[in-house]
């Protein structure tokens, strides 16, 4: 018989794979059994870099419910949106800008669909700039999915801010992963590198997903990153950034 969590974190799934956003199935249903391992793993809690709209954190939600929701999700966001995000840019949604601000805000909608979900018992959204939170965060951590922005200069503090927070024994996931230059941009496959090539992380087998990644703490190594990291920030819209946004009709 299917137990309870069980049948709650089908669920959750369920409505992750109706909420906007710009994972794919695939990838979100690797997210939630690495969310699951990590929230049995009794590491400490669980951060996402990157809310958007809920898709992954409903996502990780159903990993932790399934799991027995031992620990939470801390879900961060400025939710201003990345540089593709932005006017002119192909991932512009201009039902998100502010009508008083004229910026980007998506967290009206974020907060109302972890509510809508039921899933506010195992999601806390923190709310600010990436590199800021990573500097004055000490809570060791299971697991880490970074999917921020994705100009190198970014990607690369939050990989340098938030991979040194993981507990010995937890995982990190880094989201647009892509070998091939002309799938995607660069940056989160060069942080990919960086975490292999230290020696601090292996792959984790069983969880890569279309461009989603999910590597496990060695305890051991150096990040190679240092200063000389690569600084240059998109300059023009790419033709892909990230995955193509999943626009659901049901939220
Ligand atoms: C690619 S989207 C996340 C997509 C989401 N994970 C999903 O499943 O649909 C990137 C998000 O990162 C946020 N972001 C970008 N740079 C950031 C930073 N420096 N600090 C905090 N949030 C940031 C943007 O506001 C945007 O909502």
């Amino acid at each position: 018989m299917i137990s309870a969590e069980h049948a709650r974190a089908d669920e959750l799934q369920r409505l992750a794979e109706a909420t906007t956003g710009l994972l794919k199935p695939a990838e979100g249903r690797s997210l939630r059994n690495a969310a699951a391992r990590a929230d049995s793993s009794g590491l400490g809690p669980l951060l996402e870099i990157g809310s958007y709209l809920g898709r992954s954190t409903l996502f990780l939600a159903a990993g932790i419910v399934e799991a027995g929701a031992s620990t939470v999700l801390y879900s961060l966001d400025h939710h201003h949106g990345s540089e593709e995000m932005q006017a002119g840019w192909p991932d512009h949604d201009p039902t998100l800008v502010d009508a008083t601000s004229g910026k980007m805000d998506s967290l009206p909608r974020w907060r109302r669909r972890i509510e809508d979900c039921g899933a506010d018992d195992v999601v806390i959204g923190v709310l600010g700039r990436s590199e800021i939170i990573a500097a004055n965060w000490t809570t060791p951590l299971s697991f880490v999915f970074i999917d921020g922005g994705h100009g190198a200069e970014v990607e690369w503090a939050d990989y340098r801010g938030w991979s040194e927070k993981i507990a010995p024994g937890g995982l990190l996931a880094i989201h647009d992963v892509f070998p091939d230059p002309s799938d995607g941009g660069r940056p989160p496959y060069e942080c990919y590198l960086d975490a292999l090539d230290s020696g601090r992380f292996v792959e984790a087998t069983g969880y890569a997903a279309d461009s989603l990644r999910v590597l496990l703490t060695t305890g051991a190594g150096a990040s190679n990153a240092g200063a000389e990291s690569p600084k240059s920030m998109l300059a023009t819209p790419p033709a892909t950034t990230s995955a193509a946004i999943n626009t659901a009709a049901s939220e």
